[in-house]
């Protein structure tokens, strides 16, 4: 019998590469995601990779009845894996009553139906966002969590506290915190990639969006930064290596090979990129030049980021297999499939 994972905002980015890991590991998975930032074409992408379509319901967490119900209808859950929550630095800051409620409350009302369970199996999509600017370069977990310089990544810190906190009263819940550094790149098959809605706030999609024409030119966010070429350092990391940092971290719990029953891993690359060394590396893989200017600073962003990741490498025995440019290069595909089907209308 296989064991059965709820994906909550399995058609988001992170969430579907997650899933495809998931079913080609041999695991039954069931995704929740109620379509706010994500499209049900996204289950048909999965299905066209591994052949198996998850079942899917579509559920708004912040429903507690609904959730309640969903866990009435689906009693062989094994573990979840809760990637469900808003995740726009800047909106947040317009918006935070949205942030806390959506990224809280639905984490609060799946930590209650867990608490009722003999065993539970839990994991946290966190960020690198929770530690600022760090003082110390690589970022080791045990770096401090800085104040959050947006009621995102403040969700994001709340939200492992909350965990740190309940995992503390009950021992039959284990969990784990995966730190993410800058997610980029999309599946090789080009069936599913990060689902541009809106505007970019990334880096790596607007690059994209630029070589295909759909934006003019890039905007750098300021080139006076103290770093080597001025612009800010960012760990970018291939999602296919997230995806299965995940499927690692799950089997560690279903395995139940935790030593503390509440862990918390950095997922990066440990190298760090520069703005500019990415629009090169982007450059070199697409043959495309592509138009950007320098512009303003944007408010609330840090110097550099790239993570120590010798905890996942020794606990989790993963280690990020892809470069910048292999997950660049992936993102252009994927780029280049979205332009096709426009067209094709
Ligand atoms: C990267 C670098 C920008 C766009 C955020 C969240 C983080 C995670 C990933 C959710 C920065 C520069 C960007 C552009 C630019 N989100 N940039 N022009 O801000 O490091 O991280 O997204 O989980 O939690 O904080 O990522 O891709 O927005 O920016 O120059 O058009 O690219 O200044 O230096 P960021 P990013």
């Amino acid at each position: 019998m296989n064991k059965k994972i709820l994906v909550t905002g399995g058609l988001g980015f992170i969430g579907s590469h997650t899933v495809v890991a998931l079913q080609e590991k041999g695991f039954d998975v069931v995704i929740i995601d109620n379509l706010s930032n994500s499209s049900l074409e996204v289950l048909g992408g999965i299905a066209q990779i591994t052949k198996i379509s998850p079942e899917f319901e579509k559920i708004d967490l912040r429903e507690k009845g609904a959730v309640n119900a969903f866990f009435d209808k689906y009693q062989g859950i094994d573990g979840i894996i809760h990637f469900a929550a808003s995740k726009a630095v800047g909106e947040s800051v317009q918006n935070p009553l949205l942030y806390y409620e959506n990224n809280l409350n639905t984490l609060i009302y799946l930590l209650q139906h867990l608490k009722q369970k003999e065993t539970a199996n839990f994991i946290f999509s966190s960020s690198c966002t929770v530690y600022g600017q760090a003082d110390e370069l690589p970022i080791t977990e045990s770096a401090p969590v800085k104040k959050a310089e947006s009621p995102y990544g403040n969700t994001k810190q709340i939200g492992e506290e909350i965990i740190a906190d309940t995992c503390k009263v009950t021992s039959q819940l284990n969990a784990i915190s995966l730190r993410y550094f800058n997610p980029i790149g999309a599946h090789p098959s080009a069936h599913i990639g990060e689902l541009p809605i809106g505007t970019p706030q990334n880096l790596a999609p607007f690059i994209t969006q630029t070589a295909v024409g759909k934006r003019e030119k890039l905007s750098v966010f300021g080139n006076d930064y103290p770093t080597p070429d001025g612009t800010c350092i960012r760990d970018y990391i291939h999602v296919m290596d997230l995806a299965r940092a995940h499927v690692v971290a799950m089997e560690r719990l279903l395995d139940k090979e935790q030593t503390n029953n509440y862990e918390v891993f950095n997922l990066g690359t440990g190298e760090g990129n520069s703005v500019l060394e990415a629009i090169q590396a982007f450059e070199k893989v697409s043959g495309k030049k592509l138009p950007y200017e320098i512009t303003e600073r944007r408010e609330g962003d840090i110097t550099a980021a790239y993570a120590d990741t010798t905890k996942a490498n020794e606990v989790l025995k993963w280690k990020a297999e892809y470069n910048i440019e292999d997950a660049l290069k992936s993102a252009w595909k994927w780029q280049q499939k979205l332009e096709e089907e426009e067209k094709k209308g």
